[in-house]
């Protein structure tokens, strides 16, 4: 049986033409793997939530631009762009929050333009099957350089565990939310392997469950010592001495350092400081947002009422009509935490800006 850490939440296949995701909206009671062909199904995978977490969007959106222009018959050059502009477009609106979906389309982009001049003058089929070659190669490259990230991370995050840590970690920032291990989770993994046995306690996340149905499954997959608890039993176990650090992910990170993250990470965030427990936030510096001055300059995604009222239940659990809120992160203030965990280094909130 394959472990978890060699599954590929997202891949594109061998001859570029499918992207290949799990659809995390199953698990964890069935592991199907989907080949999309299409932007329009790349963009509802990822708005359903077949396909989440701030790296793993930044990896669909590159896999994803360069499967459908692999995919697209063009007869001309200028043919060809403006369905790589029209596809860029469309899913870079597919979800707002996490920066890296964004990212990783301007990045193709970049890509396209610099091939774009190296084909100036040649016939349109040969330039356009080279402008191909190189975004494939440019959107694996990114999903490598995620690799690497992600154990740099990782390695980072372990520094700050003992044998048999308690972690509480939120929603999931594991090896499903990115190429491999994870940021927030892949330090568990990494204390594992040394033999720390670390104690994970994770927060089920309301209302769509990815701590219960993604950070639960994959490290119980792994044999990671992993204990299910409710969201509103964090500060009970902080209370009780069963939590030596907090860790979560982030979607993106304001120039004050102020850090977006699944709705309830704040609350984990207060709650720590209560305790005296340190809280970080894991994440690659690309999470790192200069456009945005603060965290309330962030847009945070609102999602559908019917996930907080009837997901996940055999019939709806609150009265037919009732006004829902359901923002699908919130902002973690710089001054909460201890540190954001990065792949340049464990760092202070306010030294994020002097990151070269
Ligand atoms: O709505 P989701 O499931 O995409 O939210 C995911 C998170 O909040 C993760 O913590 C974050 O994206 C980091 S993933 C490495």
């Amino acid at each position: 049986m394959k472990s978890i850490l060699e599954y590929d939440s997202v891949e594109l296949s061998e001859n570029g033409r499918d992207l290949i995701i799990l659809d995390q909206s199953l698990l964890p009671n069935e592991e199907k793997f989907l080949h999309l062909t299409s932007a329009e199904q790349i963009f509802y995978a990822i708005t359903l939530l077949k396909v989440r977490g701030a790296s793993a969007l930044g990896l669909t959106g590159a896999l994803g631009l360069a499967m459908c222009m692999n995919r697209f018959e063009a007869r001309t050059m200028a043919e060809f762009e403006k369905e790589f502009m029209r596809v860029k477009r469309y899913l870079s609106i597919s979800r707002p929050t996490a920066v890296n979906l964004v990212w990783g389309l301007d990045r193709m982009e970049s890509c396209y333009y610099r091939s774009r001049e190296v084909t100036e003058g040649r016939p349109a089929a040969e330039a356009i099957s080279y402008i191909q070659d190189q975004l494939t190669t440019e959107a694996r490259t990114i999903k490598l350089e995620d690799v690497k990230m992600c154990l740099a991370i990782s390695e980072y995050g372990a520094s700050l565990l003992k044998p048999g840590s308690g972690i509480l970690t939120y929603c999931n920032a594991g090896h499903l939310a990115v190429s491999r291990y994870g940021t927030a989770l892949g330090p568990i993994y990494y204390a594992q392997q040394q033999g720390y046995m670390p104690k994970v306690y994770a927060c089920e996340t309301r209302p769509m469950l990815q701590g219960a149905r993604l950070t639960a499954y994959e490290l119980n997959k792994a044999g990671v010592d992993v204990t299910l608890i409710c969201d509103n039993m964090a500060s009970d176990v902080m209370a009780r001495g069963k939590i030596d650090v907090v860790f979560f992910g982030c979607d993106r990170i304001a120039a004050n350092g102020d850090v977006a993250n699944k709705v309830g990470s704040s609350m984990l965030a207060i709650l720590a400081r209560h305790y005296g427990i340190p809280c970080y936030a894991l994440g690659p510096t690309g999470m790192l947002d200069p456009s945005a001055p603060t965290g309330s300059d962030i847009v945070i995604e609102e999602r559908p009422s019917f996930e907080v009222t009837d997901m996940y239940y055999d019939k709806p659990m609150a009265p037919k009509g009732i006004k829902v809120y359901n923002p699908a992160f919130d902002i973690t203030p710089a001054g909460l935490l201890t540190g954001i965990i990065t792949e340049k280094g464990i760092i202070t909130p306010d030294k994020l800006g002097t990151l070269k």
